[in-house]
């Protein structure tokens, strides 16, 4: 045996172990997701996702400031809406769930970061990502199929809404329906209305994917027909994955987002290899039913698997990470 081939010798005791560790979380890596609905003092729980729930607005004073003082600097923002339909128009109007639910944080709490994930799926009554293509409204174009979602015309509504919930307050917008050119147009939106200093947080790399099955339970937002193969990302194409964050990049991005989170780690740490942008991972709705799933067996210790999924992810090269386990490693961290 060799004497210089001991590696153990760094893993002797927890202090040494703690000296050599090259990953760490805190808890202003996390971003937590808040799912907002009208009425008065409910917490509605979310079967699938133990532990989380639907807000009434009212609710979100109090929670955001119990968010900001566990230390974590940032939510996202998803909502469901008193109506839906068919191009998703409470998502920009002034008193629709999302700005007004950003006004109620922001009075709060107005240092925590307002993230809003701009999407059309949670607004449409057919539930995809923009306007689909059909032939009752005047958007619509008999060359394309029926029920394609039209891209340039969703674009237009996406740089509304944006500036909308600008307006409102967020300080990040999030586009997450993977529609090509979305941070261009959302980016030339903003700057177009005073905005120049509104973030963007691309879902850069969003693949379809079935981890997402919980969140659309919560969200009120499965596509009432078809998926979401025809934007979102096959997960079996890492080159793709690339190609859509170099496009992000050349469009304005500021930030990249990756999801799901622990499917894609190649994808990650390709994005954290071939950028300087701060790069975000989402932990999906999946990937956290699962851990509480295989807990609630007995199978698996809660805490344990979700640190060590979270840690996993930011070695992967996440500098930030959307997780509804957000709060409770905040809580665990400080405890640690
Ligand atoms: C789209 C959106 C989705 C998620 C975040 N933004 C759903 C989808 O693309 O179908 C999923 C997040 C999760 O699963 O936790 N608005």
């Amino acid at each position: 045996m060799s004497p210089v081939n001991r590696p153990r010798r760094l893993r002797l005791t927890p202090a040494i172990r703690r000296l050599v560790r090259e990953t760490t979380l805190q808890p202003d890596d996390f971003i937590y997701p808040l799912f907002v609905r009208h009425g008065e003092n409910r917490r509605i729980p979310i079967d699938s996702m133990p532990g989380q729930a639907q807000l009434t607005i009212d609710l979100l004073a109090e929670e955001a400031r119990e968010i900001s003082r566990l230390g974590i600097q940032a939510v996202i923002l998803f909502g469901i809406p008193a109506q839906k339909d068919a191009i998703g128009s409470d998502n920009f109007s002034d008193d629709g769930i999302i700005p007004s639910a950003i006004r109620a944080i922001k009075a709060a709490a107005p240092d925590l970061l307002v993230i809003s994930d701009m999407c059309f799926c949670e607004y449409t009554d057919h539930g995809h990502c923009g306007i689909v293509n059909s032939p009752e409204h005047d958007r619509y174009n008999p060359r394309l199929p029926a029920g394609y979602l039209l891209n340039d015309a969703t674009l237009e509504m996406l740089g509304r809404a944006s500036v909308v919930h600008a307006c409102a307050g967020a300080d990040i917008i999030a586009p997450s329906g993977m529609l090509d050119g979305m941070v261009g147009a959302i980016r030339a939106a903003l700057d177009g209305e005073g905005f120049a200093h509104t973030a963007i947080m691309s879902y850069a790399a969003k693949a379809a994917s079935v981890f997402y099955g919980p969140f659309r339970d919560a969200a009120e937002s499965p596509p009432g027909f078809g998926d979401r193969a025809q934007y979102q990302i096959d997960s079996a194409n890492r080159r793709e994955a690339q190609r859509e964050i170099a496009l992000d990049i050349k469009q304005g991005a500021d930030m990249l987002l990756i999801k799901p989170a622990l499917p894609s780690l190649d994808i990650i740490r390709d994005a954290r290899e071939s950028c300087n942008l701060p790069l975000a991972a989402y932990q999906v709705s999946g990937e956290y039913a699962m851990l509480h799933a295989a807990a609630n067996m007995g199978w698996l210790g809660l805490q344990g698997a979700a640190l060590e999924s979270l840690i996993s992810i930011k070695r992967a090269g996440a500098d930030m990470i959307i997780s509804y386990f957000a709060k409770d490693a905040a809580n665990w961290l400080e405890r640690a």
